[in-house]
Formats: structure tokens, C-alpha cells, sequence
């Protein structure tokens, strides 16, 4: 049974990721801080999958802990998700998202490369692409110099790991997330509502669970259908799956270069006020909500052109945008 360790796995989509990797037949070993997420996490996947992860609370900025983990532990591959992810908060603290999402990085990289450790699954963002010039966005189109700290730390990333991997015949597969949402079927394993929600899906089902008072629309004066940014919500459990593809075409060494990157999404864009409008069938719920102003660093429009993922990891979502805004709904329900 191969062991994979799992950076993060107690997070959102390290969970989510967890739980797929167990009903795959895999080992899983589990590093997490704890610092945005909560140890009940790693029960709530025992309950789905009946397997208990091993755990380790580890914070990776410590070199000598990092070294110390990885003296005794055999592995046939990495997930990396331990990353802070908050665009705005990496604006205020820069330094924080550099030590923490390129040092952490460094140091795993550093121990593959000393203890000939192989196969890397790294969680970037199609934040690279910056305001794409053409969509759908295929792994061709440029990447552009990062909106944030956190954005950078996603490219930085990527640049370290293809330099490392040729350096030292490592091989990685970088996956560019585009907006993960949802949660599991089991409604057991979610997106954890730590603090004022950042990103659109929670904040709305907060404000449909009268936890927020309204939901504001950033922007209604976007060159897009309605006026309203579009972006492309992919279903947490289909992007799990997609880092399985991934993983497995690294184990079984189908890939074709030591570095290789995918868009991750469902190829499918959706504006803000199609979600709202989506989320309000699937809740039977009606949205109080507002128009205000743009976010700052906010794009107009991404969404995936899915091609080379479908054909080379031989994946595809098989979720659709209701069915994932069903299951975060679900799971704002659970919440009370
Ligand atoms: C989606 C849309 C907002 C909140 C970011 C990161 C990306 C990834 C996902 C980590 C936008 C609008 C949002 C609100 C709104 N992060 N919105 N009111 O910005 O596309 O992507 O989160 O992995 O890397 O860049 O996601 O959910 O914040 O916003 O109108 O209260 O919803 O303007 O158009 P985003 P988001």
C-alpha cells in the first residue's frame, strides 16, 4: 500500500483530498499546524472513510522539525496544500505569506532532494494567469505578474519547483486551482467558516443562515454578461479527485516532463449573480444582497479551457455548480 503524505490535509481541500486518497487504497500521513483548521477535521475523515490518517502537527517554517519528521518516514509521494491563502491578508503581510508559503516549500523540497523522495503534487492557483487575454484559459496563455503577495507565492512556487526538479530529477505536477467550493456528500468534512469569509460561496451561505447580514456584489460594471465578475466553481470533491490523477500518473511515471502544470476547473464561468441566482433554487432561500464598489485587485473573468487535464490525467468534474452550491448549504446548516 503506497503512503503519501499530505501537507494541509486536515484543511479544505486537504481533507477533501484525504478522504480520496484513502478510497483509492492509499496510506496517507497527515502534516497540519492547526493554525486554520480544527484537529475534529481528522475524525470527521475517519468517520467517512472508516481509516484514521497517522498525524503530525508540524509547523513547516521550522527547518529542524521538518528534518526531524522526514528521518523517519518512508513515502512514495507529496501533496503540498500548508499554505496561507488569504489574497487580502497576504497584501497586509507579505513576509508572513513568503516565510511561510515559499520556506515551508524549500524545506520539503530540500528533504526529497536529500532523501531521494519523489513525486510532488503542488496546490497552485489560476490566480497566475492574472486578467487572462483570452478565455477560456489554456496552461499556454501567460502568466502575469501576481495581483498579491499570495498570487506570487503560487508563481514562485512554481518556478522553484521546476528549477528543482530539473536540478535534481525530481518529478511534479503543479495543479491550478480555480474556485474551489462545496464540500462532501457525508456533509461530515466542509469549508470551515474560521472568521468574516473571504470568498463568495461562504459569505453567501452565511448570509442565507443570517449569520451575515447581506452579501455584498463587488461590482456590477464588468465587461460580462450581467455586469458581475465570472469565475469558474469547481466542486471540492472533483478537484480532490483531480490531485489523485495526478499522483497516480507520477507513481505509474506517465508524465512527460519532470515539471508539468493542468488548469483545474470545470470550464465552465459563472457570474456572481448566476450564483446568486443558482443558490437561491437549490436553498429555496432568498439572498439579501447589495451592489457596492470592485474589489480592489479583483479580475473581470477566468474560467478553464479543461482540454489537457481531461486528456492527460484522464479527469473531468462530474459535478455540476448546483450540486456543489447544494453541498456548501448543506454543510452552513450542519454549521448551527
Ligand atoms: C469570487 C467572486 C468577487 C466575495 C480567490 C483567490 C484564489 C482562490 C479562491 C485560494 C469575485 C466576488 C466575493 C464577496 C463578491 N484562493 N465576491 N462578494 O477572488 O476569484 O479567488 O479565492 O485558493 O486563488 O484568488 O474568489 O470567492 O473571493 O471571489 O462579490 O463577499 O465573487 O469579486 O468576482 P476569487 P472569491
Amino acid at each position: 500500500m503506497k503512503k503519501i503524505l499530505v501537507t494541509g490535509g486536515l484543511g479544505f481541500i486537504g481533507s477533501h483530498t484525504v478522504v480520496e486518497l484513502q478510497n483509492a487504497g492509499f496510506k496517507v500521513v497527515i502534516i497540519d499546524d492547526l493554525s486554520n483548521t480544527s484537529i475534529n477535521v481528522l475524525e470527521n475523515i475517519a468517520n467517512i472513510t472508516g481509516t484514521k490518517p497517522e498525524f503530525h502537527q508540524l509547523d513547516l517554517r521550522i527547518k529542524s522539525d521538518v528534518t526531524s519528521f522526514f528521518k523517519n518516514i518512508i513515502i512514495d509521494g507529496i501533496i503540498h496544500f500548508a499554505a496561507f491563502k488569504a489574497v487580502g491578508e497576504s497584501v497586509q503581510k507579505p513576509l508572513d505569506y513568503y516565510e511561510n508559503n515559499i520556506g515551508s516549500l524549500v524545506y520539503l523540497l530540500q528533504e526529497m532532494k536529500n532523501r531521494n523522495l519523489d513525486n510532488f503534487i503542488f496546490s497552485s492557483s489560476c490566480t497566475v494567469y492574472g486578467q487572462a487575454d483570452e478565455l477560456p484559459i489554456t496552461e499556454n496563455a501567460p502568466t502575469k505578474s501576481a495581483e498579491s503577495p499570495y498570487g506570487n507565492t503560487k508563481q514562485v512556487g512554481e518556478e522553484i519547483i521546476k528549477e528543482s526538479c530539473k536540478a535534481y530529477n525530481l518529478n511534479a505536477i503543479a495543479l491550478r486551482y480555480f474556485n474551489p467550493i462545496g464540500g462532501h456528500e457525508s456533509i461530515k468534512i466542509g469549508e470551515l467558516p474560521l472568521g468574516i469569509p473571504q470568498n463568495l460561496i461562504p459569505f453567501i451561505t452565511q448570509t442565507a443562515a443570517g449569520i451575515r447580514k447581506e452579501l455584498s456584489v463587488f461590482g456590477d460594471d464588468y465587461d460580462t454578461i450581467d455586469g458581475t465578475a465570472v469565475r469558474d466553481y469547481i466542486h471540492v470533491v472533483d478537484l480532490a479527485k483531480a490531485h489523485i490523477a495526478a499522483l497516480q500518473r507520477l507513481i505509474n511515471k506517465k508524465n512527460k516532463a519532470n515539471f508539468e502544470f493542468f488548469n483545474v476547473g470545470t470550464g465552465k464561468g459563472s457570474s456572481v449573480l448566476e450564483v446568486i441566482k443558482s443558490f437561491e433554487k437549490v436553498s429555496g432561500k432568498s439572498l439579501n444582497y447589495k451592489i457596492v464598489g470592485k474589489r480592489e485587485g479583483d479580475i473581470t473573468a477566468a474560467y478553464a479551457d479543461t482540454t489537457k487535464a481531461n486528456k492527460e490525467l484522464n479527469w473531468k468534474t462530474e459535478k455540476s455548480l448546483e450540486e456543489a452550491l447544494e453541498s456548501a448549504w448543506k454543510w452552513q446548516l450542519k454549521q448551527e
